[in-house]
């Protein structure tokens, strides 16, 4: 029996996380710590959620007391940490919240760990979950590694590499079990329609602009959602206590060939003839500091831990565009209330 603590839970990697894990060891207690931000949505856990070894708790990362509480009520002996404000954009207008969730809420959540076990680490892990933000930006040529020095740029991806050097301060000044993943940009179902993908799908089938930053040439390397949830079960059983773990999906694009996918696949699946959505393209004020490229080599998770990803890009955008074509119930509820006046703060000037 295990019982472990998933932060985020509620959100959009959270989610299909916690479902493999409900599912594939009945064993372990999954309790869910999430405080349902706009990106949280227990509706992403409905087919689970009355599962026997499932727990839900709405709980902020940063109320201290109260996580201390639940680790000590739950027995908490392994965490992966998952909860965080996730999105470059609000981070720009919004740094402050950042720096709480991702920074202060991963320091209450260490803090807990270390107090609740007492210096009995022996079957004990702190696993926190990170991005290749982290490292910064790529020109052309090479990728990141787990060596590449820490270089963020934008609010987001400076607390989040904050609380990467949190992590690994706990283990080095109190021994505290510790391991962390870097991985590249997901995509796949329950994606908030703030992020690429999901926003760009949305519009697509509503006939809305489609607003691309800058000359749309900056390069993101994509893996299916349900990759990353693998690759974190494979490194939570089997990664080295201190180690840090890259996870990518060798699978790099221009913003603007993928956004040509993406319109050729919706206007198909929705059976308009090709190129009825070209038109939306729309070529918008770029992100400020935005990155160029990020590109991971996840040789390390290959060759110690055997983890590689499993779909084919082609298909995992298929799957992608097709889940949100028939839910589009599950894009109406999480697009309406505030996501309106978030679009008119984001995208109109
Ligand atoms: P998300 O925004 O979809 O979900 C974040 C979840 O955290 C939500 O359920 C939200 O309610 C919860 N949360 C936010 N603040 C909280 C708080 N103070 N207390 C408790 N819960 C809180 O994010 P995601 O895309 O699923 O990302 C999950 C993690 O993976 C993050 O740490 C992110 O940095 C990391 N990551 C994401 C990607 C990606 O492409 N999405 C890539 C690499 C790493
Ligand atoms: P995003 O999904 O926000 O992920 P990240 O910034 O964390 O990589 O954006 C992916 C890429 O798409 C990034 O280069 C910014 C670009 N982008 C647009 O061109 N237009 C948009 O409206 C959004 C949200 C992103």
């Amino acid at each position: 029996m295990r019982n472990i603590l998933v932060t985020g839970g509620a959100g959009f990697i959270g989610s299909h996380l916690v479902r493999l894990l409900v599912n594939k060891y009945p064993d372990y207690h999954i309790i869910n710590m999430d405080v349902l931000t706009y990106a949280g949505n227990l509706e992403n856990l409905k087919d689970i959620e009355n599962k026997e070894n499932y727990t839900f708790i709405k709980c902020d990362i940063c109320d201290v007391e109260k996580v201390n509480q639940v680790f000590k009520k739950y027995q908490i002996d392994s965490v992966i940490h998952l909860a965080a404000e996730s999105h470059v954009d609000r981070s720009i207008k919004d740094p402050f919240s950042f720096a709480r969730t991702n920074v202060m809420g991963t320091l209450s959540l260490l803090q807990a760990a270390k107090e609740t076990w007492n210096g009995n680490f022996t079957n004990k892990l702190f696993y926190h979950v990170s991005t290749d933000e982290v490292y910064g930006s790529l020109e052309e040529e090479g990728f990141f590694t787990e060596e590449t020095a820490y270089d963020p740029h934008s609010p987001y991806s400076a607390s989040k590499a904050s609380s990467d050097h949190f992590v690994r301060a706990f283990a080095d000044t109190y021994g505290l079990p510790v391991v962390i993943s870097n991985c590249s940009n997901n995509y796949g179902s329950y994606q908030f329609p703030e992020k690429l993908i999901p926003l760009f799908i949305n519009n697509i089938v509503n006939n809305k602009p489609l607003p691309v930053y800058g000359t749309g040439e900056n390069v993101r390397d994509w893996l299916f959602v349900d990759d990353h949830a693998r690759a974190i079960d494979v490194i939570f059983h089997n990664g080295k206590l201190g180690e840090t773990y890259n996870i990518g999906g060798f699978n790099e694009w221009k913003n603007i060939d993928l956004i040509k996918v993406m319109i050729k696949t919706v206007d198909r699946l929705l059976g308009r003839e090709e190129g009825t959505s070209d038109k939306l393209i729309t070529y918008v004020t770029d992100r400020a500091g935005h990155d160029l490229r990020y590109a991971i080599d996840s040789s390390k998770l290959k060759n110690e831990l055997g983890w590689e990803p499993s779909l084919q890009f082609e298909e995992g955008i298929e799957k992608t565009v097709a889940w949100y074509l028939e839910n589009q119930e599950w894009l109406d509820n999480v697009t309406s209330g505030d996501y309106q006046a978030y679009y008119q703060k984001m995208y109109t000037k």
